[in-house]
């Protein structure tokens, strides 16, 4: 038994030295700097924008394509139109920017007010809003139907 999982472990030793050196598989270029930036601050970076965007994606359960233009003359090396990134011309774009300015005045300016009045408690400090606080993984957030039982008047 010893003797196998030595033999096995040795194996699997050897094998970064007989392949040639691929990169790691979740290494890519890095991200071009962003050109068109209205709403998030003008210094963030390709990487950070990327970051956020997967972060927006998430939380309204969608993919890129929702908010960004698809270009049927350039395809992906997937076969699918690549997406022009500083294209305006989904409405869907213009809206996740008015969103985006009503989280940060929900955050820095009402929360700020909540967190105020919640005394030095820190754990009575309200968490901040994000997409995902209304979203939960839609595109349009479902209306909240209260139970019956709880709609009952006493
Ligand atoms: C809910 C809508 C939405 C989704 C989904 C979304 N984006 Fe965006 N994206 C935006 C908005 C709005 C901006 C512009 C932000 C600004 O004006 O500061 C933007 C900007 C960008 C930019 C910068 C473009 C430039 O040059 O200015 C890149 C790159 C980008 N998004 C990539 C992505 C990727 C990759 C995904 C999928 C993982 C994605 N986006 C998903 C709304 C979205
Ligand atoms: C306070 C709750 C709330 C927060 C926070 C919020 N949204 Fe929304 N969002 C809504 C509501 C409500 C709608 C209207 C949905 C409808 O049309 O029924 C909406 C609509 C949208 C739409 C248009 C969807 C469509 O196709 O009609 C986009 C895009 C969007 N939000 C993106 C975002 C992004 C990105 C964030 C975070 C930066 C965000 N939202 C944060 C409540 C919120």
């Amino acid at each position: 038994m010893t003797a196998f999982f030595a033999a096995a472990f040795f194996a699997i030793a050897q094998l970064p030295a007989q392949q040639p050196a691929a990169p790691p598989p979740h290494e890519h270029e890095p991200e071009p700097a962003p050109t068109n930036l209205k709403v998030l601050p003008k210094t963030f970076t390709g990487e950070q924008v990327h970051k956020i965007m997967h972060g927006w994606a998430a939380a309204l359960g969608t993919h890129c394509d929702t908010c960004h233009t698809a270009d049927p003359n350039h395809l992906g090396p997937n076969g699918r139109p690549r997406l022009k990134f500083a294209d305006d011309s989904k409405p869907e774009k213009a809206q996740a920017r008015i969103m985006y300015t009503m989280t940060e005045e929900i955050n820095n300016n009402y929360l700020k007010k909540i967190a105020a009045a919640a005394g030095p408690d820190e754990k009575e400090k309200p968490k901040p809003v994000t997409c995902g606080t209304c979203h939960r993984g839609h595109v349009k957030p479902e209306a909240y139907i209260p139970p019956p039982e709880a709609l009952h008047e006493h």
